[in-house]
């Protein structure tokens, strides 16, 4: 008879490696953390929604506030207003935006890999795996991803990227 607690224990790395989604309302009450303006509802292009967001891309995002004690709003999250193809996308839960400030910026220069100019702006590696796009324009804002899968080495993920 296989284990019972093997069992479990498969089960949640299975879900920790698929990353549960979690609804708006689990989500908010999760990051305690303030977003511009909001609404469970995706198709309300104009708020923030977190429904269907990534459980890991919340608990990255708390880990995230934490180690940088900056101020922190979300100005975007799962809502259908946002364009990107393939798997690490808004809509598909791994991004969100968030507001620039100094203290953000220092933070992120500091301690975040510089990997290149990119046509929207510079973009970062954290030492986790996360990727932080300095979008420079209509209106500014950081686009902050916790990719499916992260890769951690610098030099591999500037070959990925495309660069100015
Ligand atoms: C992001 O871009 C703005 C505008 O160019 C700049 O002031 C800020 O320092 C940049 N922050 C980072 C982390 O690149
Ligand atoms: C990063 O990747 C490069 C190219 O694949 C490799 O040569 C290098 O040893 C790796 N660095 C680390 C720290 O793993």
């Amino acid at each position: 008879m296989m284990d019972h607690k093997f069992v479990l224990f498969f089960v949640f790395l299975l879900t920790i490696g698929q990353g549960e989604l979690l609804s708006h309302h689990d989500a908010v009450n999760k990051l305690r953390i303030k977003l511009n303006c909001y609404d469970a509802n995706r198709n309300n292009k104009r708020c923030t929604s977190l429904q269907d967001i990534r459980s890991d891309t919340i608990d990255w995002l708390i880990n995230f506030k934490r180690t940088n004690n900056c101020k922190f709003v979300v100005t975007g999250g799962t809502e259908h207003a946002h364009r990107g193809k393939g798997i690490n996308t808004h809509e598909g839960g791994y991004k969100v935006d968030l507001r620039i400030n100094d203290c953000l910026n220092r933070y992120i220069i500091n301690n975040f890999h510089f990997i290149c100019n990119t046509n929207l702006g510079p973009k970062y590696l954290s030492g986790s795996g996360a990727i932080v796009l300095n979008e420079t324009k209509y209106p500014a804002h950081f686009d902050a991803l916790w990719p499916a899968k992260r890769v951690t080495n610098l030099s591999q993920v500037r070959r990925r990227t495309i660069c100015k």
